[in-house]
């Protein structure tokens, strides 16, 4: 790989130890994939926030790190958390569990970094425009960039994200690269999706066949996903496959059939999306908990939560995810106090697939989100139910899912 002078420096030390393990971090990545250089990133969104999935190894890392001087040079934001950094004794997170939590949000702060904790960063004040170059790692939120923003990034690792962080760079390969960025896949929607959930089988029906594609989607002509549509179907396909990056003809920017039809793309037809919501759903009639929010609410998500809720009475707990902007724009919106008029909650920072569900006694789980679906069950073991935010919130209201 090229470096420049300064890079040369920064790897031999000269900027300190931790700069020095940033940049052996990018050095290795690049060379094990081809890069030929290191380019410049404009933001870095890190992942391996939740205490539930990093343990004591990966916080003992981040505060050796931090210790070592460690500090971003780049508007960085973090991943949610496992749990609420505010609200979490409301919630009954056991205190063990929230002490470790608050100790890596600390370490990753002592490195300068904001404790935005949101798969959505680009809902929450960090929106990338067309062409930068970014270090994400979140799945949902790097297909959301490359896919509907046009930004370039990679789905980057906790470390290489946070070495991203310290040194202002990521190798330039992958989705760096305009060459990779074609589609080569076609896929064409018969089934005309109507809800989130739609989407979201959707995306993960094409995700399990999409390999390492890059899905071109055409849809029918009444048919034109926007940012909730888009950020769910992204989020179902970065799960079931690794789909990091996809186009929707006539919406995202770099949609272009011409390049697709030329390199003779196979094609792959969805007609139903029976499949997607068999496979999604566990057997199993009680709801513990009904999660919104994954990828983290936008406001017209948590708008059509208050409005489904309508002052319902509920028999089970009902939480709707999202980053603290967004929380705050709803609150100041009057839409907080419909949510929990019902005795819903609205959550900040949080991802429940790092929680400690189980510990809580939450062991079914209704959603409507496809990617919540498809890993609550090997994250966390527990039974779920995957459908419209209309049956979601009709589970909450009984207890049990509807028939
Ligand atoms: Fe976000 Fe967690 Fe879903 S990180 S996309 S809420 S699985």
């Amino acid at each position: 790989m090229r470096l420049t002078t300064e890079e040369q420096a920064m790897e031999a030390g000269e900027h300190g130890p931790a700069v020095a393990k940033a940049m052996e971090i990018l050095v290795a990545l690049g060379e094990i994939y081809g890069a030929e250089e290191l380019v410049p990133v404009v933001s870095v969104q890190v992942a391996g926030v939740s205490y539930g999935n990093l343990g004591q190894a990966g916080l003992d890392f981040l505060q050796a790190w931090a210790d070592q001087g460690a500090r971003v040079v780049v508007p960085t934001t973090l991943n949610p958390a496992g749990m609420d950094l505010e609200a979490w004794r409301q919630l009954g997170i056991p205190e063990s569990y929230a002490r470790r939590q608050l100790e890596v949000i600390e370490a990753y702060r002592a490195m300068g970094i904001s404790a935005s904790c949101s798969c959505t960063p680009y809902l929450t004040g960090n929106r990338p425009r067309f062409a930068q170059h970014l270090a994400w790692s979140e799945s949902s939120a790097v297909s959301y960039a490359n896919s509907v923003l046009g930004a370039r990034t990679n789905r980057e690792g906790g470390p290489s994200a946070l070495a991203a962080a310290i040194t202002g760079r990521t190798p330039g390969y992958g989705l760096h690269l305009e060459r990779n960025r074609q589609a080569t896949l076609v896929v064409d929607v018969k089934c005309a999706p109507q809800s989130w959930a739609d989407f979201g089988a959707l995306g993960y029906l094409v995700g399990r066949q999409s390999g390492d594609a890059v899905p071109y989607f055409r849809f029918g002509p009444a048919e034109s996903p926007g940012l909730e549509e888009l950020k769910t179907l992204g989020a179902a396909m970065a799960a079931s496959g690794a789909v990091a990056l996809y186009h929707v003809q006539s919406v995202t920017p770099e949609a272009r059939l011409r390049d697709v039809v030329e390199s003779q793309a196979p094609n792959l037809t969805i007609k139903s999306l029976d499949e997607g919501y068999r496979a999604l759903n566990s057997p199993g009639e009680r709801v513990d908990l009904v999660w919104i929010g994954c990828p983290h609410a936008s406001l017209v998500e948590i708008e059509q939560t208050a409005s489904c809720l309508n002052g319902k009475e509920l028999s089970s707990r009902l939480w709707v995810i999202a980053g603290r902007e967004v929380i705050r724009e709803a609150r100041a919106r009057g839409l907080i106090a419909r949510i929990e008029a019902s005795g819903g909650k609205v959550v900040g920072d949080a991802c429940l697939l790092g929680a400690p569900l189980v510990e809580m006694g939450i062991t079914s789980l209704a959603t409507n989100s496809a990617k919540a679906a498809f890993y609550l069950r090997s994250l966390q073991g527990t039974q779920v139910r995957f459908g419209s935010l209309e049956r979601c919130v009709e589970a909450a209201g009984t207890g049990v899912w509807p028939a």
